[in-house]
């Protein structure tokens, strides 16, 4: 569960971060969340990962699956908060109150340099899209009651440190989620660095702060390996209204076996 009450994991955390991406591409207080899409770019877009993907806490958020939905022809995404749940089966059945994604979809196509049409790469992504599933990464099957055959790669932005109060549940938590690979598949795995809070909608979402350091240890210790990492630090502020996050880190790993 959230940490630090009802947090609005859903439209809201939407409005908070996601109906800027024209601002953030100029902006330094987005350039965390622009140098995560081209990280999930980098990972995925040149068709180097396919078969079968899990997204664990995926919230309300489809910007990190965009890349992957080209490859990949089942995707599973997942979270623990119904409001978010909700808006991406919003978006899938093509509600008309769901989430506009298309300034997004027109980033990676961009980034990929591909003419493929936005509505061409959305129906490639609803496609993909096999469930949207309750998930909670304190479990030892964190999709319980559903089981799933493993995964060749699990994705996951910036959720084990919303998820977990401390760093005993963070380490098991990362445990939990590695059950969901197979040997030998890949983590694809996004986090802030040294962030105590996060402001959604008004409400302060309290977050793990924790250090690269003991991030790749926790995931060393789940048994991943051939890490490729990669670490943004935030700009200096002055004061932090929407979070006190340090830095970004991203990257990938092989599970053993
Ligand atoms: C900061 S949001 C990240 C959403 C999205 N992955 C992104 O990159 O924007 C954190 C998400 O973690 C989810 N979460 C919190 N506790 C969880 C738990 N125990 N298991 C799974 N997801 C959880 C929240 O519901 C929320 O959607």
């Amino acid at each position: 569960m959230a940490t630090g009450g009802k947090v609005p994991w859903g439209r809201e955390y939407l409005n908070e971060f996601f109906i800027t991406l024209d601002a953030d591409i100029n902006n330094e207080e987005g350039e965390g969340s622009m140098k995560t899409m081209e990280f999930f770019h980098d990972v995925f877009g040149g068709g180097s990962y396919s078969g079968r993907l899990i997204d664990i806490g995926s919230g309300s958020t489809f910007y990190q699956v965009i890349s992957a939905s080209k490859f990949f022809s089942e995707i599973v995404c997942s979270d623990y908060d119904k409001d978010a749940r909700t808006e991406l089966e919003k978006w899938l059945k093509k509600d008309k109150n769901a989430f506009d994604w298309t300034s997004y979809f027109q980033y990676y196509l961009d980034l990929e340099g591909s003419s493929e049409k936005i509505e061409d790469r959305e129906q490639k992504l609803r496609q993909a899209v096999k469930a949207v599933v309750h998930c909670d990464v304190h479990q030892p099957n964190p999709t319980y009651p559903l089981t799933f055959e493993p995964f060749d790669v699990v994705t996951s932005a910036f959720c084990v440190e919303a998820a977990s109060p401390d760093r005993a549940a963070y380490a098991k938590a990362v445990a939990n989620i590695s059950t969901l690979s197979k040997p030998g598949g890949t983590i694809v795995f996004a986090t802030y660095i040294g962030a105590t809070f996060c402001n959604i909608g008004g409400v302060k979402a309290k977050l793990l702060p924790i250090e690269v350091e003991f991030v790749v240890q926790t995931f060393k210790d789940a048994g991943f390996s051939d890490f490729n990492t990669f670490f943004y630090p935030s700009p200096e502020r002055e004061e932090s209204k929407i979070t006190d996050v340090k830095g970004i880190l991203l990257f990938t790993a092989k599970k053993s076996g």
